[in-house]
């Protein structure tokens, strides 16, 4: 079956928060080429719709309007060969870090740094996807969408795709693209990026002293194992904030009163602070409205302690943010895609 459909779909166990939500219609595709006669139908009755991948990266706070379309695209392939860089297709619907572990067991290096980030790779372009000192944006070969506007399949170019800093032309432009594969350009052999901090250390506990991808990829898991509470467990989305990027004179100013926030150059005159110091230095590291936390093992990641609805974490997102704008000065903008916020 190329297209399924379900009809007053549970979403609880489809987002990482596990909060509860329902879609009035839910979509499966496993066939790109259902997609022009499925948006056909969807614009013919003028609803609204919302791409899903595993969930990863969004907030139900209320039920999504309209219809749910979840692209299972499946496969991975080399497809060529150019300039030093083999280029791998993976179809959307492929779990991230499957596709991660799928490049390191063919001997091609660039995504060590990003394993274990949950979604899918469908996802993945949509926030630029990045950590440990390395952004997808850097292998993106092509990303392969449909085009609901024009209701065509296309490739576009990475020049195309407006990549910034957990941001790409495909989350500014929601509603327009659904994106069907991913094609990477990676390296049989490149120097490892080990200079976040921590990175280095984990490889120097681990005994490592010229690491190459395959131990990059260890150091990182073990890390993220560690540092991140694992969505399996206790619902999560990841860093529901980015890290704020300020003019560099008002980062001098709030590091002069507070010279332990951790920043990092992002351009010439601009400054990308931590959020996680910010919001624990909130005194907000482990706080709780109900079931809404603050993760107590990473200040960035929001957690459902188990029945926390959708509304409460965005209500538990909001004291966050009014919390640290009245502390520090600094605006906190949310990561993941909030969904049905009204
Ligand atoms: N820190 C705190 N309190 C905490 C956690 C961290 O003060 O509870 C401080 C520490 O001083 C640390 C600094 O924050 O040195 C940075 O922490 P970390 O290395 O964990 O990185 P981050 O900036 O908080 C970003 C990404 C993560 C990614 C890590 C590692 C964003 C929004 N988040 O977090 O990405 O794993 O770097 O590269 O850029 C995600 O996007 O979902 C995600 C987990």
């Amino acid at each position: 079956m190329s297209l399924h459909l379900e009809h007053d779909a549970d979403l609880t166990a489809l987002n990482t928060f596990g909060v509860p939500a329902r879609a009035a219609m839910l979509a499966r595709v496993d066939d790109a080429g259902e997609l022009p006669g499925l948006f056909a139908a969807i614009a013919g009755q003028g609803l609204p719709w919302l791409a899903l991948g595993q969930g990863s990266n969004l907030l139900f706070a209320g039920d999504p309007q309209g219809i749910v379309v979840q692209p299972v695209l499946a496969g991975i392939a080399v497809t060529g060969e150019s300039g030093g860089r083999v280029r791998v297709r993976a179809g959307a619907g492929e779990s991230w870090h499957g596709l991660v572990e799928w490049t390191l067991a063919h001997d091609l290096c660039g995504l060590e740094n990003l394993a274990l980030i949950p979604g899918t790779v469908g996802a993945a372009p949509v926030q630029n996807i990045g950590a440990y000192g390395v952004e997808l944006a850097a292998f993106i070969g092509a990303v392969e969408a449909f085009d609901v506007g024009a209701g065509v399949l296309c490739r576009l170019e990475p020049g195309d795709c407006g990549f910034a800093y957990r941001d790409s032309r495909f989350k500014r432009e929601p509603g327009r693209w659904l994106i069907t594969a991913v094609e990477l350009d990676l390296p049989r052999d490149a120097e490892p990026v080990t200079g976040y901090a921590g990175l280095g250390a984990e490889l120097a506990a681990a005994g490592v002293t010229r690491p190459d991808a395959r131990a990059v990829f260890e150091a990182v898991c073990a890390l993220r194992r560690r540092k991140l509470p694992d969505p399996a467990r206790i619902g999560n989305a990841g860093s529901f904030f980015k890290n704020p990027v300020v003019p560099a004179l008002q980062a001098a100013f709030v590091r002069d009163h507070h010279p332990d926030l951790p920043c990092w150059p992002a351009g010439a005159e601009h400054v990308k602070l931590s959020a996680a110091w910010l919001i624990e230095h909130s005194g907000l590291k482990g706080h709780r409205i109900g079931d809404a936390g603050v993760s107590d093992r990473h200040a960035l990641v929001l957690v459902n302690h188990g029945g926390a609805t959708g509304a409460q974490l965005l209500a538990l997102a909001r004291h966050v943010q009014d919390t640290v704008q009245a502390r520090f000065g600094v605006a906190l903008e949310p990561e993941p895609v909030i969904i049905g916020a009204g």
